[in-house]
């Protein structure tokens, strides 16, 4: 039994991400990252301690809209206990952005075991607008995870670039889950499951399949329905599935929808795509509001654009199709090949329901990477 739970403890203490001690410690340098948000197709929703998913979760790794972190880091005469760090978003302190950042250098600091030798100046701006409800954690925290993979790279030589996405990956979990899904793309999948090979809940992973034409170049507009400060942190959402009621079955739901994205993805069939991505969408929603406390995260706007894509659907035979993240924002999926089309749709019908007629026009992409 002891040896048992040790055994476990171990197991989750990830020891092959735990780098040896380097002698050779760069003095000092700047690296300079850029890593995109992603858009889950099965969702994340449900983790466990630490930052571990209770499904596998599926997405589009995205192109636009994406962070730009800069590291500078300086070795520092005297190594104290504390992390030593400056926050510079935009150009300006943030100091508000520094508890996350310490936890998160708190987490990886086993992994990482140089980040109390340096003074670290992190500079950080997205190319989205801030406020816009659309996740910036994602970006984020990825994009810093391959900065500070890549300052281990300059300690650690012989670290193959597989090797280091698959880290940094693992470390910007560790930040933020859904993170992890942003280091590659076009499509990974994070969480450990069944039918899809490598796939664990420490990284994510390339989905290892290959991918129909259909969904090769596809297309994510996102309509900015509503701008204002996210009304459930997505740490207290992710808490709502604990003891939730429909819990278990939302899980099981989520594994079945992964296989049956996996052969739909191979397939090309964009009838299946949508029946499960829209569904996933309604769930992730129908769980926040059976859950308690309950809330609604969609706003008026958000109901008429889907029901608008549901009617122009019906009347063209079109392939366009809605998901939602934990907001009122509506990213609308579609083919390239449709792409001229949609967009008349949207500017002329879907505007409309645009906080101050924004949206982002943004396509899959390939992940983060160094600048
Ligand atoms: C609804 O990754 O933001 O976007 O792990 O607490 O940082 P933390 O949560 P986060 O959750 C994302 C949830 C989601 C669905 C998804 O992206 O899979």
């Amino acid at each position: 039994m002891y040896l048992c739970s040790k055994l476990s403890i171990l197991m989750k203490d990830y020891p092959q991400f735990i780098s040896s001690e380097s002698i050779r410690l760069p003095n000092e340098g700047k690296i300079t990252c850029t890593s995109p948000s992603n858009i889950a197709l099965v969702k994340y929703w449900g983790k466990r301690p630490v930052q571990l998913p209770e499904n596998a979760s599926i997405s589009f790794t995205l192109d636009a809209c994406k962070t730009i972190t800069s590291v500078s880091y300086k070795k520092r005469d005297v190594v104290s206990e504390d992390f030593d760090f400056d926050l510079l978003f935009e150009g300006k302190p943030k100091p508000d952005f520094k508890p996350k950042i310490q936890r998160f250098f708190e987490r990886i600091e086993k992994y990482l075991p140089f980040l109390k030798q340096y003074t670290f100046t992190i500079e950080t701006s997205n190319t989205f607008p801030h406020s816009s409800g659309i996740a910036s954690s994602a970006s984020g925290m990825s994009a810093l995870a391959l900065c500070l993979m890549q300052l281990e790279k300059k300690m650690h030589s012989d670290l193959t670039d597989e090797d280091l996405l698959q880290k940094a990956s693992f470390l910007a979990r560790l930040g933020s889950g859904s993170a992890c899904r942003s280091i590659e793309g076009p499509i990974t999948v994070w969480g450990s499951h069944q039918e899809i090979n490598n796939s664990n809940d420490a990284f994510a992973i390339k989905f290892p399949y290959k991918i129909h034409q259909n969904f090769e170049r596809y297309c994510d507009t996102i309509l900015l329905i509503d701008k204002g400060e996210k009304q459930v942190s997505s740490t207290v959402g992710h808490d709502l599935m604990h003891g939730h009621p429909f819990a278990k079955r939302r899980f099981e739901q989520a594994a079945e929808n992964l296989t049956k994205l996996k052969g739909i993805l191979s397939s090309g069939d964009l009838h299946g795509f949508i029946k499960i991505v829209e569904s996933e969408a309604l769930t992730l929603h129908a769980m926040m509001m059976t859950s308690l406390p309950y809330f609604i995260l969609m706003k008026p706007n958000t109901l008429s654009v889907i029901n608008k894509v549901w009617e122009y659907r019906k009347q063209t035979g079109s392939s366009l199709c809605f998901t939602l993240d934990a907001g009122a924002n509506v990213h609308l999926l579609y083919p390239d090949s449709e792409k001229e089309q949609i967009l008349d749709f949207i500017t002329s019908e879907l505007v409309a329901y645009c906080q101050n007629g924004q949206y982002i026009c943004d396509k899959i992409g390939l992940g983060a990477k160094m600048l």
